[in-house]
């Protein structure tokens, strides 16, 4: 090689690495859970899960792309979800899809879909998943989060609603949240838009007072500027004549019933008239989910309540996607929001249970074998951690030290010839010799004595 195609080639290579992308990152609005989270996430998830399958909830898990047309339809075209925050786009086909910002629209659909109007009744379904909301990010408020979602579909009692609001109430409280859950009845949607009428002449007197957004609420989502959270517009909601006042006499006495179940429970809930939920296909209950942090920290700029969820009724959902008339009742509950209020609140939830037993391999053969080592302990019960990429036995202790493990095995080639193993205490640093057949049964006696 020339002195002159060596320099070409260093150019090019300077040129090339100039030229390097810079590496990606994250999605704004995105996130990863890292394992040192994910215990957090286990235990919101998990005892949800439970929960809802000891009291009959079948787990669906419906697509995280649907048209986009089920979306619009049943949470409605001018509600912030649909007007600003949905992420749609055409698909190589040419039909417009979009990432699920919610999944009861989806429940429905499923419903409709499956016939599941010919089972027995009522059809109690949840999950537990992503959704995606193009919002602006902030505390709390992401692109992408996650939901506890669960339906009750083909029953209008009252009891429903019940069931509903204290269930939410029964996991949040057994992941030590202490919560307060706003109810209000929207109505039905002839007395409600009746309701609406009488709140826009309300607010058109006072047009000017209005924050930008809800200039545009008053002539499309009226209902939405209830529950603004724009301190002027607040303050009018505040003399604004009240929809408990204007409910037709059956959502009277529905809302009335379901308060009195409430009331036979020992869920902590109020009444809340501005709760109007931020999609359309509500009629009578609608309720939020609020934990209270600020009484259990020091620090009172902490004491803002978190919204961790909200549900209702949605009586004609089913219907407008064409099925069979069939009552439905749900919540949603943002894990994201749960674990923010877990953490805010000092807890820490027990952490995965502690490896018991250290693997440590000498020599190529040994290495080979490890893995069937590790398999027959893993499968005897044993809680077993290895480093298959360590070699030496120091490093390979000082890994089981840091772990905390209670005993060590040792495989190197001699033991694999003799078909023995090495047990060690990692308390003492006393080793005994075991049979390689034997290893498990030896184990098991040893921690049994531990306990
Ligand atoms: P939602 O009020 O839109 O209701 O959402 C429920 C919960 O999801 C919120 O209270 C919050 O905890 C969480 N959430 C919503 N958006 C975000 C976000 N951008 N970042 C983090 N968390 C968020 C519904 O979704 C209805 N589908 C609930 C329902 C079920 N109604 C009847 N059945």
């Amino acid at each position: 090689m020339t002195a002159d195609t060596q320099t070409k080639k260093t150019k090019q290579a300077g040129s090339h690495a100039k030229r390097t992308p810079k590496p990606p990152k994250l999605l704004r609005g995105f996130r990863d859970i890292l394992p040192e989270d994910s215990i957090f996430w286990q235990h919101a998830k998990q005892t949800a899960f439970s929960t809802l399958l000891d009291y009959g909830y079948g787990e669906i898990d419906t697509p995280m792309l649907e048209q986009t047309s089920l979306f619009k339809r049943t949470i409605g075209e001018h509600t912030d979800i649909v007007s600003k925050e949905m992420f749609t786009f055409e698909d190589k086909g040419g039909d417009s899809v979009t990432m699920r910002p919610e999944f009861t629209a989806s429940f429905a659909r499923a419903y409709v879909e499956h016939g599941m109007f010919n089972r027995p009744q009522p059809v109690k379904l949840f999950s537990i998943g992503p959704a995606f909301r193009y919002d602006r990010p902030q505390a709390g408020r992401f692109r992408q989060f996650n939901q506890i979602n669960f339906e009750i579909f083909g029953n209008d009692h009252p009891v429903a609603d019940a069931e509903i609001i204290f269930l939410s109430y029964l996991i949040c409280k057994q992941l030590g949240l202490d919560i307060s859950i706003h109810v209000n009845s929207l109505g039905t949607p002839e007395s409600r838009e009746e309701y609406v009428g009488i709140l826009k002449e309300y607010f058109k007197s006072k047009r000017r007072l209005l924050c930008e957004d809800c200039k545009k609420r008053l002539t499309k989502n009226t209902l939405r500027i209830l529950d603004c959270k724009e301190e002027e517009c607040n303050q009018l909601a505040q003399s604004a004549p009240q929809l408990v006042d204007h409910l037709d006499e059956e959502s009277k006495q529905h809302f009335v019933a379901v308060l009195e179940h409430l009331d036979e429970s020992e869920v902590p809930y109020e009444l809340n008239p501005y709760i109007v939920r931020g999609l359309d296909y509500y009629n009578r209950t609608a309720f939020e989910i609020f934990a209270k942090i600020g009484e259990h920290t020091e620090d009172q700029s902490e004491s803002k309540p978190i919204a961790l969820g909200g549900g209702g009724r949605y009586d004609g959902l089913v219907e407008l996607l064409g099925g069979r008339e069939t009552p439905g009742v749900g919540v949603a509950i943002g894990i994201e929001r749960i674990i923010d209020a877990i953490k805010k609140l000092g807890q820490k939830p027990t952490s995965q249970k502690k490896p018991q037993v250290f693997l440590a391999q000498l020599g190529e053969e040994a290495t080979k074998h490890a893995f069937t080592l590790f398999e027959t302990l893993r499968t005897a019960g044993i809680r077993t951690r290895a480093n298959f990429a360590k070699s030496g036995l120091k490093e390979q202790l000082e890994h089981a030290d840091k772990l905390g493990v209670l005993y060590a095995v040792i495989l190197g080639q001699k033991e694999l010839l003799d078909e023995t193993v090495i047990i060690r205490d990692m308390e003492n640093g006393i080793q005994e010799v075991v049979d390689l057949a034997k290893i498990a049964e030896e184990l098991k006696k040893r921690l049994k004595k531990g306990i």
